[in-house]
Order: structure tokens, then sequence, then C-alpha cells
């Protein structure tokens, strides 16, 4: 049967309303729904009144492999290496292709994607465009040596692994294949050329020698978690940029200081800066500035120049979460996660105009330049506020190192430390329900709570109501409300809705409080389906798998929570080393994407590569005896009857 045509530029959550029916999906209670708060919302149970997670829950794991509950099946649909545009050639599991291949080849590391039905405007669940983001690379696995000999072109093919892509899949005789030589086949990479745009874009901080004008800027890398438009086009998000860069000289300037760029010879061991000046952050001071930025482009326009947005500010942006105010403003809320200095802030942007409804790109293009930039304060009643991130208000004055709003933008982390944003326990992903916009944000862990400082603070910052472990190895979930239900809004009303923990474990900081004794830890990705499922992901280091404290708690995983009920059900175990990451689900709710990222991640500290001369020593996940190495993957996840995902 042909999908039911709907208009163009609607989002996801539209066309999935359209596809299904929004009464049908929420079980027809939409005032209960609208009318409570949190616990008390009253959520209904999902379509046909039947309870919203109903698969059998899966135990642990520690196989190599991909685990789902009984009923249901997955298949993998695009790894690193694949041909993602025409003309690419396979993959070769001795990991020997060129840099100048792997720029038309999946990058190497998939973190958050999404999925844009074919044709644009419809609301296909069988053919559709993944737009995705390559965080970063183990450059042991990448070549076939590995970093020895380090070169050019092996920094090149580090850099051509990074960034984003878009490829063209379609479902058919129930299997998902990418389609070869797609008109659509995009790689953006570390060196593509962006344009930069909003409040700070030209300001000289945004100058270097080989962009005197501070607009357009080579590259993204470090791509963590996404988000998407109303106009159908694809947000993703530079998070641990800094690791690329180096200034070893001894003298570091206070705003690439409060950025953490690595003070090291090797910084972070990627080595860009061996081959490429621009990551010698002496020699370019403002090079770094240029990232850390949400970026946007159009998947459905393979040359649609990509722009990163200066006015939804600079951080470690873990993800762009969207909402949409009842008069059409667009508001994304947004976590700082910076892996190094731990202690960040949550931040919201509002646009100052209204998006135009069913308009494509060309329509709405100017809509992210525009906006209100706030951070978050928890208080300890369960009120909070959004602050204004604007120069001349809450203390952002010249004297106090914002002359403009280029700075505030540029420099928003210091902005929320001067309004008295709260620090928060490394705020990762965002989801906001359909139809509550209730917000809930992932906080994987902060170890140095109660012992560390933020980054230019005099004093630790020990446990608070928001935060509510020093130190937090497991993580937590906290969840708000707008005041009135209003995206727009500039207080709300929170909680904790879980600390994850392992049930049986003898310290109560490490214990969590779910419901049902589901043990996970270190919550990462997350998503909130049309019916109403929170879907939770797990990524705790290889590093951190290997102790004691994990021993009941097994690979990363995903759990499906009920938000009403606070019912935990696992749903996915991942292979060794393992982070799974992103969850898509196409209108019908009837295939489920997810991201399996660094499967065979070293025990080591982060990024915890791998010895080159055993690549598999660790996984070989997903292609086993028969491929040289593992690699990260796209799966798509199928009840074996064809019913909706969950229930
Ligand atoms: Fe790339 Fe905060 O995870
Ligand atoms: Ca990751
Ligand atoms: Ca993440």
């Amino acid at each position: 049967m042909a999908d039911p045509a709907v208009p163009k530029g609607n989002v996801f959550d539209d066309l999935v309303a359209a596809r299904i029916g929004r009464r049908e999906l929420l079980g027809g209670s939409l005032g209960a729904a609208a009318l409570g708060f949190l616990n008390g919302c009253g959520l209904t149970p999902g379509a046909q009144g039947g309870p919203l997670i109903g698969f059998a829950a899966i135990p642990i794991s520690r196989a190599d492999t991909v685990v789902v509950p009984e009923g249901y099946t997955w298949q993998v649909v695009n790894a690193w290496g694949d041909p993602i545009m025409a003309g690419a050639p396979p993959f070769m599991s001795d990991a020997s292709q060129s840099a100048a291949v792997q720029a038309m080849q999946s990058g190497m590391f998939h973190d958050g994607m999404h999925f844009f039905p074919l044709p644009r405007g419809s609301a296909s669940s069988t053919h559709g465009l993944i737009g995705i983001n390559y965080e970063y690379t183990d450059d042991n696995l990448l070549t076939t040596d590995g970093m020895a000999d380090w070169s050019a072109e092996k920094v090149q093919k580090s850099k051509n692994a990074h960034g984003l892509g878009v490829y063209e899949a379609r479902l058919e005789d129930g299997r998902w294949r990418t389609v070869a030589d797609s008109r659509y086949g995009r790689r953006i990479t570390a060196d593509t050329p962006f344009r930069i745009r909003g409040p700070a874009a030209g300001h000289p901080l945004m100058q270097t020698a080989e962009d005197p004008g501070g607009t357009r800027v080579r590259g993204t890398f470090q791509n963590c978690a996404n988000g998407y438009t109303p106009w159908g086009t694809y947000l993703s998000c530079e998070e641990n940029f800094t690791a690329y860069f180096v200034n070893d000289s001894g003298k570091i300037p206070r705003l690439q200081d409060r950025y953490g760029i690595p003070t090291t010879k090797d910084g972070w061991g990627f080595r860009w800066h061996e081959f490429d000046e621009r990551f010698d952050a002496v020699k370019h001071p403002n090079e770094s500035n240029r990232f850390g930025w949400v970026v946007e482009f159009d998947p459905y326009d393979p040359n649609s120049e990509p722009v990163k947005h200066t006015a939804l500010g600079r951080m470690a942006h873990e993800g762009a979460a969207l909402s949409v105010a009842d008069d059409g403003r667009v508001v994304y809320y947004m976590g700082d996660d910076d892996y190094r200095s731990k202690f960040e802030h949550i931040y919201k942007f509002v646009s100052t105009r209204p998006y135009v409804k069913g308009g494509g790109y060309a329509e709405n293009s100017g809509v992210l330049d525009e906006g209100t930039l706030y951070a978050g304060r928890f208080n300890a009643d369960g009120s909070g506020e959004w602050i204004e991130l604007v120069q001349g208000r809450n203390g952002l004055t010249a004297e106090r190192g914002f002359p403009s709003q280029a700075e505030v933008l540029i420099d928003a982390r210091t902005a929320g430390d001067v309004v008295g944003a709260t620090y928060m326990d490394r705020p990762e992903w965002l989801a906001v329900h359909p139809l509550s916009k209730e917000v809930y944000v992932t906080l994987s862990n902060n170890t140095s709570r109660g012992k560390g400082k933020p980054l230019h603070q005099p004093d630790p910052v020990g446990a608070d109501a928001a935060n509510p472990r020093a130190p937090n190895l497991m993580g937590h979930i906290v969840r708000w409300r707008e005041t009135g239900g209003d995206p727009a809004a500039t207080t709300f009303r929170w909680d904790v809705f879980l600390q994850a923990g392992e049930p049986t474990h003898a310290d109560p900081l490490k214990r969590g409080n779910v419901k049902g004794g589901v043990a996970f830890a270190q919550p990462d990705g997350c998503h909130i389906d049309a019916r109403g499922v929170l879907w939770i992901q797990t990524d705790s280091s290889a590093q951190n798998m290997a102790q004691a404290d994990w021993k009941l708690i097994g690979n990363n995983q995903m759990v499906a929570a009920d938000p009403s009920t606070g019912e935990v059900r696992r749903f996915l175990t991942g292979p060794v080393g393992c982070e799974v990451t992103a969850v898509q689900l196409t209108p019908d709710l009837r295939t489920m994407f997810v991201n399996i990222q660094h499967p065979g991640e070293a025990p080591l500290a982060h990024p915890g590569r791998n010895d080159p001369s055993r690549p598999k020593a660790i996984s070989s996940w997903p292609d086993g005896p028969a491929g040289g190495r593992p690699r990260s993957a796209t799966i798509a996840i199928r009840r074996k009857d064809g019913a909706v995902i969950g229930t």
C-alpha cells in the first residue's frame, strides 16, 4: 500500500501520527496526559489499551553479539567502510584502503542518527535516508598497521573516517539494505567546507589565517548525538572537539583553558596536529573556537552547504532535542558533556521567529540564526529557571569578558558559570515526550563530584538535589516540565526520574533505584518514541566494564522505560566493548534502527585504542571469523511477526 502523503516539512512525530493516528498511539487519553505532572501525569498505556511495554526482558550479557528479546530479529544495515555513494568500493577487511576511498565509505564510529523518509514529505517506513554521525576513530584499527609510521595519509584517513554521512536504505523482503549508487549518498569529513552563521560569525575570535573573515571553516568532528528540524534537515553536535588541538606552550589562553584544549605534546593522541597545522593551538589560537557548535545540513540535497549555528552556543555539545512552541518557535534542549571537565551545564535555545510550517530548508534556513540561549538552574525545591545568556544582562558585562553577544556564545560555558547555572553530571542526550513535552536528560556519571572542581571555579562541588550522588559512578536521569507546558517558558518543575546502578551492590552509591531492580549503568543515548516509551542506552567505557562493579551489569545495553510508572525492561545487549547509541523508529514503529559504536574498545584510558597486530583480540563483531576487525554499524531490529516494536 502506498504511504499516505503528509505536508512537506512536518516534524517526524507528526509523520508518525499521520500514519498511525495519534489517538491510537497514546491510548486515546490525551487529556489526562496533558493536564498531569511528572509521576501524576497519567501517560496512558500503549495502543489498544495494552501495556506500554510488552516484550519479555532479556538478561545481561558478556557475549560478543547483539541480543534482542524473543520474537525479534536484528541485522546489520551499514557498517564502517561500507560504500554509501556512487563509485565507492566495498570494504576491505585488512583496512588497507586509502584516505580517498574512506571518504566514499561509512565513517568509523557510528553515533547519533535520524531517519528521513523517501520520498521527501512522505511517511514511508520502507525507504529513507539515514543521516548519521561518525564520532571518532580508533586509528590502530583504521589502517593495517595502525599508528606506526604516522603520516599525512594516515591523518587524512582519520579525518575522512570522522564527520557525518547520509545513506539511502530500503526494506525489501523483510531486510534493510543500503542502496548502492544512491544519488543522496554523502560524506562530510573533517575537511568539508562549512558556512558559519549567527551572531558570532565574522567575530575576531572566529578569524584565522585560513579564514580572515571568520565565516567559513573546514570540517566537523567528534559528532556525538544529533537533532533534526521541523523543516526536514539534520542537526549534528560537536562534542569533544578539543581532543585534536594541542597547546604545549605552557601559556594557555583563558578561553582555550576553559574549554580544555590539551596541553601535552600528544594531546588525546589523535596526532592530527603533526600534519595539519590548523590543530596547533599555539600557532592558530582561534581555530578551536570554530568547533563546538551545532551544525545543520539538508540530507535530501547532496549539494547543500553545511552550516555551523553560533546562536545555539559553543560547548561540548552532546545533542539537540527539538520541541516546538505553540506559536511555531523552535526550541532545542542541549547538554554540555565534557569528558574531561565533567561539571558543565544544560542549555535551551528558543528561536526568535516561528518556522514556516510546510516549508523546507529554503524557507527556514534563517530560523536558527537568531534566538535566545538560556542555561538551566535546578533549585533544591524542585523548581527550575532558564537564565538568559544575553550580553548586558545577568552579569554578562564587558567587565566580565562579554563585550558583545559573540563572546557570550563562543564562551557559553563561562556565561553559564556567571549566571549561576547548575553544574550537572555530564549531561548527554535529551528526549522530549511527544505529547506532554516533558524533557528527559541522561546524566552519565561524574566521578569528580564531591572532590573535583568545575574548571575555573574555586571550590569542589558536592551532591545537590539534581545530582544527588557524590561521586556519581552509575549515572541518573532528570526530567522536567516547562511552566504551562510551554517549551519557551523560563521556569519549570523537575525531578529525578531514576538513578542507575547495580541493584544488589553493597555500596548504596552504586545501587541505584531502578524499579524492578534492572541493572544498567551510565545512561547516555535516549529517545521517546511516538507511543511514549523512553528508550535508554548505556555507554560505559571498556575500562569501567572490566571492573567488579560491572560484574552483574555486563556489556552496554538498551532498556525501555515507562515514564509514568517507572517500569524498566532490558531490550538489547551489545557486543563486547561497544557503546549502544541512537534509536530511531520508522513512522510505522515496525523497524528500530540502533547504532553499535566501537565494538572491541580496549579496556584502557579513553579513547581505548586496540593493538593493530591483533585487531580481533577483543571483538570481531559483526563479521565474526570471516572479518578482519570489529566494525561499528547501524542495525535494524524488527519483530518476526512484523508488529510494532516494544508492544
Ligand atoms: Fe559522545 Fe557524551 O558522548
Ligand atoms: Ca560515543
Ligand atoms: Ca554520547
